[in-house]
């Protein structure tokens, strides 16, 4: 395991501590709190983007020192999944981290998170069921592993998670009570899109033009099912008949799936209520498999 103090990397105006190790992280993080400064997480697998850097704004608010993880993490990745290409830019991500006031980078080697023997797998049934957790065994395992690993490596009073990755979000506040690590503020982030519509990811970089294009298709689906329940709609299946039938004019749009759900449980619902919904989708696009959702609520008509 390399051990290495936090180095400042001068990235532009300003620098950028970097830990490689557990040391290196409890150490910034110590004279963070050692000066009265509160903590903020935001983790990440890097391939930064503009989604990414809303969610560094949220865990600054109020003079949080900002930790950000950048660790594309093996164990969530299947087998046939992307790991190996999953897209890597170090120097540009520390550079956009520190432009946007991240305090710290966390980017460990793998043998660092997790070094011989390691034999310990968080896994949280409940919302991992269905849908990203079906489509993708053993995920949610690894991305509960690694968020509780640095929820409790640096116990910070706030962790910020895009709400882009609907049901990652809700495993992770299922985990958060589980593990009673409930003193920490867990801040849901709004999606950040392109301008036509396209959630920003870092998947997205895998696209050609004519799948970018085709790609618009799982947020312009969306978008007309949340109009119709604005207009008063509360019917599921009128509400994914809506979103599919504008996501198949995209021919290259392959949907895996359009869901209605409970945004906590992460079970299908047949109505929209009060409580907080979303509905989601997955799809391929050319090499990619992209996700999204939106909010919905039952409206007072
Ligand atoms: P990654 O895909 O890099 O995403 C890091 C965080 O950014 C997640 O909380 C994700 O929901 C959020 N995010 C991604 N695209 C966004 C967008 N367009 N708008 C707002 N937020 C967005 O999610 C992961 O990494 C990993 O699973 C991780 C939680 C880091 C565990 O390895």
């Amino acid at each position: 395991m390399s051990v290495s103090t936090p180095t400042d990397t001068a990235c532009g105006a300003a620098t950028i501590a970097v830990a490689r190790s557990l040391a290196d992280l409890r150490e910034w993080v110590a004279g963070r709190r050692a000066a009265g400064m509160r903590i903020g997480l935001v983790p990440t697998m890097g391939a930064l983007h503009e989604g990414h850097l809303s969610l560094v704004e949220l865990a600054a608010v109020d003079d949080h020192a900002v930790v950000m993880s950048i660790f594309v993490n093996p164990t969530q990745f299947g087998p046939s999944e992307d790991f190996d290409a999953y897209p890597r830019d170090e120097a540009h991500d520390f550079a956009l981290a520190q432009a946007s006031g991240v305090g710290c980078v966390f980017a460990p080697p793998a043998e660092v998170m997790y070094p011989d023997g390691f034999s310990t797998t968080v896994s949280v049934s409940g919302p991992s069921r269905g849908f990203e957790g079906a489509a993708r065994p053993s995920h949610f395992d690894g991305v509960a592993t690694v968020v509780a690993k640095l929820l409790l490596a640096v116990r910070p009073h706030r962790a910020v998670f895009g709400a882009k990755d609907a049901q990652q979000l809700a495993v992770i506040r299922r985990l958060v009570l589980d593990l009673h690590l409930d003193d920490l503020d867990l801040i849901e982030a709004p999606t950040i899109r392109e301008d036509d519509g396209l959630a920003m990811s870092s998947r997205n970089r895998y696209l050609t033009e004519d799948d970018r294009r085709a790609a618009r298709g799982l947020s312009r689906g969306l978008f007309a099912a949340m109009a119709l329940a604005d207009r008063g709609e509360t019917s599921s299946v009128a509400l994914i008949a809506a979103a599919r039938h504008e996501m198949e004019s995209e021919p290259r749009c392959e949907i895996e799936y359009v869901a209605l759900v409970d945004a906590e449980s992460f079970q299908p619902i047949a109505q929209l209520t009060s409580r907080s919904a979303r509905l989601c989708t997955a799809a391929r696009v050319g090499p990619a498999r992209l996700i999204d959702n939106v909010p919905l609520r039952a409206t007072a008509h």
